[in-house]
């Protein structure tokens, strides 16, 4: 027998040590080192199971590598696709990551059950009886769609082999485990080891693999940093669990962009695709309130318009609150020195809480000037005309700086009937007849002459 063999992985990182130390020397985190067992074997599982021989790579002229395989799969949710960079590349890995329960299975159960190629849907957390309840729930159940409720990655290769889908989802990536690793199921090595094998599978069968990662306290994935080197693509679905907006986004994609994003509604019969985001994200308020703000912001290609809330109020205790969800708090406290100090407000005893509606969390700059009109708007109980939105960063001497794609954010204002849109003296508008009327501000003082008198 061979001798077993035991390297130390962080946790955390997946650095690898020869022997036991406290501290990570690469992520500096305290305790996260663990002893793993990890035994070589140079047989690559999948292909046991399949008794195929090695194929050897041999170097090709680029000219000569055909790129048929560009065509993708449709997987008749137009917010996923749209997210993956327009369907999903066959022989891609996929990492899909999120918080326990915003709706990972759900999601990927939806799509197996729409599909119409054959989708094999592998769950190590849920039992059969689990998911056809949930399948029930959601849509018709479609033929297409085969359970399997196991975690040894052989034994699913060896199912693979019999039912030949033409799209693999697990359930997820920590629940596996594979015989040529002795160490539990959910450590760096099994998670390393599995990956590596489904995406030699992938590969090699040109079968697209969605692999669920659960992700830790901090919001990163769990496991290795190298898991997401690994995967072609990670996509990332939050949101607040008290809301019912969920967001997918892409970090990384090797076959698109990283900038678009995907925008659900959990409902009580599962995600519903939101294609309107705008309309869904604007309270409709007959009255006027005080500190609401409309921000006309970009994410990836499409264009949002959400509403800022801001509550100024006299500071109780010494030190001023300061408090924002969906927004930067580092961002807003500069926006409340520009405020202070080329404004003259005097903001420095109150208490100053930002809130994002709809539980969505937006880093454009373009924002800040509309951030900015809710605070104030909030700190002098006036509210702004409804009809009025912005689009603009402010610099830090309030300056009011352009942002990139104007026309599509005055168009989204135009299609949702506002009146007049804020943005930079030095944006070039592109657009003629608009009717939006679009005021060109080029400091913070005009902005608030304009709307405060
Ligand atoms: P789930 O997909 O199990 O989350 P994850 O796999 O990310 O842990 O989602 C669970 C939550 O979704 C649960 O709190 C209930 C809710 N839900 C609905 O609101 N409607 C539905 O139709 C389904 C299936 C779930
Ligand atoms: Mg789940």
């Amino acid at each position: 027998m061979a001798k077993t063999k035991t390297t130390f992985f962080c946790q955390n990182c997946g650095a690898q040590y020869a022997k036991w130390i406290g501290q990570c020397t690469s992520c500096k985190q305290w305790n996260t080192v663990v002893e793993e067992v990890v035994q070589k074997d140079e047989k690559p599982s999948w292909k046991t199971a399949q008794n195929r021989h090695q194929k050897i790579a041999k170097p090709l002229p680029i000219q000569k590598i055909s790129n048929e395989s560009e065509t993708r799969i449709n997987l008749l949710d137009q917010e996923f696709n749209r997210v993956l960079g327009g369907g999903l590349v066959p022989g891609s890995l996929t990492l899909l990551g999120g918080e326990p329960g915003i709706g990972k299975s759900t999601l990927l159960l939806q799509i197996a059950l729409k599909l119409s190629i054959k989708t094999l849907y592998v769950s190590g957390e849920e039992s059969a009886r689990q998911i056809k309840m949930r399948a029930d729930r959601i849509e018709p159940n479609s033929e297409h769609c085969y359970i399997l409720t196991e975690t040894k990655t052989q034994n699913i290769f060896q199912q693979i082999a019999t039912v030949e889908p033409n799209l693999v989802v697990i359930d997820s990536i920590q629940t596996l485990h594979s015989d040529y690793i002795e160490s539990a199921a959910g450590s760096i090595s099994q998670i390393r080891e599995c990956t590596a094998e489904l995406i030699k599978f992938a590969k090699e069968s040109n079968t697209p693999v969605i692999l669920v990662g659960h992700i830790t306290k901090d919001g990163t994935i769990a496991g290795p940093k190298i898991l997401e080197h690994m995967v072609d693509t990670v996509l990332q679905f939050e949101g607040d669990r008290n809301y019912v907006y969920r967001i997918l986004r892409a970090l990384k994609n090797r076959f698109g962009s990283t900038a678009e994003l995907g925008i659900y509604e959990m409902q009580g019969n599962g995600l519903r695709e939101v294609n309107n985001p705008s309309e869904v994200l604007l309270s409709k308020n007959d009255e006027d309130l005080s500190g609401t703000a409309i921000a006309a912001t970009v994410e990836g290609m499409r264009p949002l318009l959400i509403e800022i809330q801001a509550l100024v109020s006299t500071a109780v205790y010494g030190t001023p609150q300061r408090s924002a969800t969906g927004f930067n708090a580092k961002r807003l406290n500069m926006l409340l020195a520009v405020l202070e100090k080329r404004a003259g407000f005097k903001l420095a005893a109150k208490d100053v809480f930002l809130n994002i509606t709809g539980g969505i969390s937006v880093d454009d700059p373009a924002i800040d000037l509309a951030v900015m009109a809710a605070i104030l708007s909030s700190n002098a109980d006036i509210p702004i005309a409804s009809g009025v939105c912005f689009a603009a960063e402010v610099g830090l001497a309030g300056e009011i700086r352009p942002v990139q794609r104007i026309d599509q954010r005055v168009l989204e204002a135009e299609k949702l009937g506002f009146s007049t849109i804020y943005v930079s003296k030095s944006n070039k508008i592109g657009l003629k007849n608009t009717k939006v009327e679009v005021k060109l501000v080029s400091k913070i003082e005009d902005v608030v002459s304009e709307l405060f008198g």
